[in-house]
């Protein structure tokens, strides 16, 4: 085990309560909230303590060398209901979990090629039964346009870092993805530093 101490997102220490405010609401009590693209795990060490007893948080990332800092995380939260991570590459056509009960993925589909919304939205249909929540946090364009200046610099800065990443447009490609996989979109919440929460269902 590393002597150091686990990854630190700074991120996660500003969004966390909005987020939680979210989720808390349209979880389920009980069964499997299977997080995609969990980064330093601290989504999962904040929110899992304040879950039911009955549902249960399994972490994953497609970075192996993210694993050990995300179960560091879960350890010192004090947490029996985070699993150990998992290695989870969204655009894999089999996922290692078979089912979940709700889905939630913070940050990943600007930071990571089209593909991978497209596997996202594919791998949550085959694991969410009908009425299962799927829960996306980030920037989004509205009709084509950022919703600020700083997303557009955002977003020139992440196609500066890769032609294929990009703040992704909410109507005219997020959406129609998620209808095609099976998914409806039911909320929108603002949240701070213009991000997005969005909640959507399965159909
Ligand atoms: C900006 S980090 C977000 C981490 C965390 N959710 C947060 O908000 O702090 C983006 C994460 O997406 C993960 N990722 C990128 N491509 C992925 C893929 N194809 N499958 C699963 N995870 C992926 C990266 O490894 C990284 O941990």
């Amino acid at each position: 085990m590393s002597q150091n101490p686990p990854a630190h997102a700074p991120a996660t220490l500003r969004n966390r309560e909005a987020l939680w405010a979210v989720l808390s609401r349209c979880l389920p009590a009980t069964g499997l909230l299977l997080e995609i693209a969990s980064g330093t795990g601290e989504h999962a060490a904040f929110m899992a303590p304040q879950m039911p007893d009955g549902l249960h948080w399994q972490p994953s990332d497609y970075a192996t060398d993210a694993l050990a800092d995300i179960d560091a995380h879960a350890r010192a939260s004090g947490s029996t209901r985070i699993r150990p991570a998992i290695r989870l590459d969204v655009t894999a056509a089999v996922w290692p979990v078979e089912q979940a009960d709700a889905i939630f993925c913070c940050n990943m589909i600007h930071i990571a090629p089209w593909a991978a919304a497209e596997g996202l939205f594919a791998g949550a249909g085959r694991l969410l039964s009908t009425g299962a929540p799927l829960v996306l946090y980030g920037p989004y364009r509205r009709n084509g346009q950022h919703t600020a200046e700083s997303n557009a610099a955002f977003d020139e800065s992440l196609q500066s870092r890769d032609p294929r990443w990009g703040v992704r447009c909410l109507e005219t490609e997020v959406v129609p993805l998620a209808a095609q996989a099976g998914f409806r979109l039911e909320e929108i919440v603002d949240m701070p530093a213009n991000n997005l929460t969005l909640l959507f269902r399965r159909v």
